[in-house]
């Protein structure tokens, strides 16, 4: 596969390295700071344009920060040009609906990068409550961000550019996986606030969320936590309390395990990334839809947008 990322940050590394182990070494590279890029093989670009309309890649991964996904995409779709982004897919609803127009007419394959579906545990986990009658569900995400870590870029903290905070970043995979393992729900009402670092950033660093559906789900997170916390998911079933921390499953108290799996880049990103993109590879192989895509990753962000429309009111989905 003739491959290029986009975004040679933090997690454009992770994705480089997965391709390093995979023996699919990109054939070039972006980003708009050049230094980002040293040390990494492939053509060198610092305008994704002129490296998409050049190069002509199978394959592009996104990794930008937020507010460039959605231009990104459908320029590289338009030109029929296979996508897997980073998560978010967008930040807003107008940008949410231009992918999707995009994704319809393309004939490429979009995937979005929601690794964590891919972890044994949550994989165990999502088939243990496929034949089960679930009553109510909760999340919990309580990571440590600080003013060193949102002056580490600065895209980060500012609505224009992140779109959010705790809910569209950190937290966005837990939510996910609510979802995935629990269904969409149709109604939102939702309390986000800036506790922490009010005079480091603009975007919300805690959120309460209540989700109402078939299932009512109750959803916490914050980064302004002294110290990283595994992610919780609890679900209650008529029989069961399921609990998931992170590679942990536990069923009415007994402990599920699974083999540690490597990973790339830190730790709280999981190993779910090799799987992923693997998975993404083969179905533009085989030329077949990637299952995570535009619709699929829009889920977490209509819910994401409802939370900070909802001015704790509940509104619809
Ligand atoms: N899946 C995960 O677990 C996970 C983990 C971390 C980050 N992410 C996501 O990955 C994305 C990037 O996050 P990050 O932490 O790597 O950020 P980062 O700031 O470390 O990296 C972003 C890179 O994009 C480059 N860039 C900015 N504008 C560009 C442009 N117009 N053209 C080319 N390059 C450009 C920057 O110079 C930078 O090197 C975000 O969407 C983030 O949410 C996902």
């Amino acid at each position: 596969m003739k491959t290029a990322i986009i975004g040679l940050g933090v997690i454009g590394k992770v994705h480089y390295q997965v391709l390093e182990s995979l023996d699919n070494l990109p054939v070039a590279i972006c980003d708009v700071e050049e230094s980002k890029m040293e040390g990494y093989v492939g053509a060198r670009f610092t305008d994704y344009r002129k490296m998409l309309d050049e190069i002509r890649p199978d394959i592009v991964h996104i990794c930008t920060p937020h507010y460039l996904h959605a231009e990104m995409i459908v320029y590289a779709l338009e030109r029929n040009i296979n996508v897997l982004c980073e998560k978010p897919l967008c930040i807003s609803r107008e940008q949410m609906e231009s992918i999707l127009s995009a994704e319809k007419k393309s004939q490429a394959v979009l995937g979005v990068c929601h690794q964590n579906r891919y972890l044994p545990s949550n994989v165990f986990a999502k088939k243990y409550l496929e034949d089960k009658k679930l009553l109510s569900a909760y999340g919990t995400v309580v990571w440590k961000r600080d003013k060193a870590y949102y002056d580490s870029a600065d895209w980060r903290g500012k609505w224009a550019t992140e779109g959010g905070g705790v809910l569209i970043n950190q937290a966005l995979h837990t939510l996910d996986l609510m979802q995935w393992m629990s269904g969409f729900p149709s109604e939102v009402s939702a309390s986000v606030n800036t506790l922490n670092l009010s005079d480091v950033i603009e975007v919300e660093d805690s959120a309460l969320a209540i989700y109402y559906g078939d299932v009512q789900t109750v959803f916490t997170a914050s980064t302004a936590g002294g110290a990283d916390f595994p992610v919780e998911l609890v679900f209650r079933t008529d029989t069961d309390l399921i609990r998931v921390y992170g590679d942990q499953v536990f069923i009415n108290g007994k402990q599920y395990e699974f083999e540690e799996q490597s990973y790339f880049g830190k730790k709280v990103y999981g190993s779910g990334h090799k799987g992923l993109i693997s998975h993404f590879y083969e179905c533009v192989q085989n030329k077949q839809k990637f299952w995570i895509d535009g619709e699929e990753g829009a889920k977490v962000v209509r819910m994401i947008l409802g939370a900070y429309e909802s001015h704790a009111q509940k509104i619809d989905l």
